[in-house]
């Protein structure tokens, strides 16, 4: 009895405020990596690096396509500032590659980093609700961390931490993403 008085019911609003903020955040994440592929094919990167990243970024256009699916099923605005993540996420994606592909590993570790503590909170909020959707949506979002911190993993293991000032370009890149995300739920 106690237990079910603390469960909040998942307003529209808030429903419309986690959907919003995760479509443009795989917007954002495709973008990353349509830029990294740009840099990294400039720079002749190897054929194995190349894979990883388009496996990655297949992965992203999945979880673009479920979000893009949900907010038009829950008749939710889309993000206003896509031509942002458009720029941006392709510019952070190019600038990395550019810089090497250890680099770019790095900016998918702390991006990564970040989206598992955003999906994180989502899951937790959701946990909590008693409504229709959330289940639904709860196994959406658990299923897509997963798929975070294998990419995550996947950039960890490529050597990601062996670039020149990973701490320094893992932090601005977490800060940005913070920034970003915080931005994406309230435009
Ligand atoms: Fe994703
Ligand atoms: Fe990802």
């Amino acid at each position: 009895m106690g237990k079910k008085a603390e469960k909040k019911p998942l307003s529209p609003a808030l429903l419309a405020r986690l959907l919003r903020v995760n479509q443009a955040g795989e917007y954002g994440a495709k973008r990353i990596y349509a830029g990294q592929l740009q840099g990294l094919r400039w720079r002749g990167a190897d054929a194995q690096t190349l894979r990883q990243i388009e496996q990655m970024a297949a992965q992203e256009e999945t979880h673009l396509a479920a979000f893009s699916q949900l907010i038009a099923a829950n008749q939710v605005r889309p993000t206003a500032l896509q031509p942002v993540w458009h720029v941006a996420g392709f510019a952070l994606g190019l600038a990395t590659a550019l810089l090497g592909n250890k680099a770019a590993m790095a900016c998918t570790v702390a991006v990564e980093e970040v989206i598992d503590r955003h999906y994180a909170a989502q899951a937790e909020l959701l946990e909590k609700t008693p409504a229709k959707a959330a289940p639904q949506l709860k196994a959406v979002i658990d299923q897509f961390r997963r798929e975070e911190n294998d990419h995550r993993e996947t950039a960890l293991e490529a050597g990601a931490e062996q670039t020149p000032l990973y701490g320094v370009l893992r932090h601005a890149i977490k800060a940005g993403a913070k920034a970003a995300i915080w931005l994406a739920e309230r435009v």
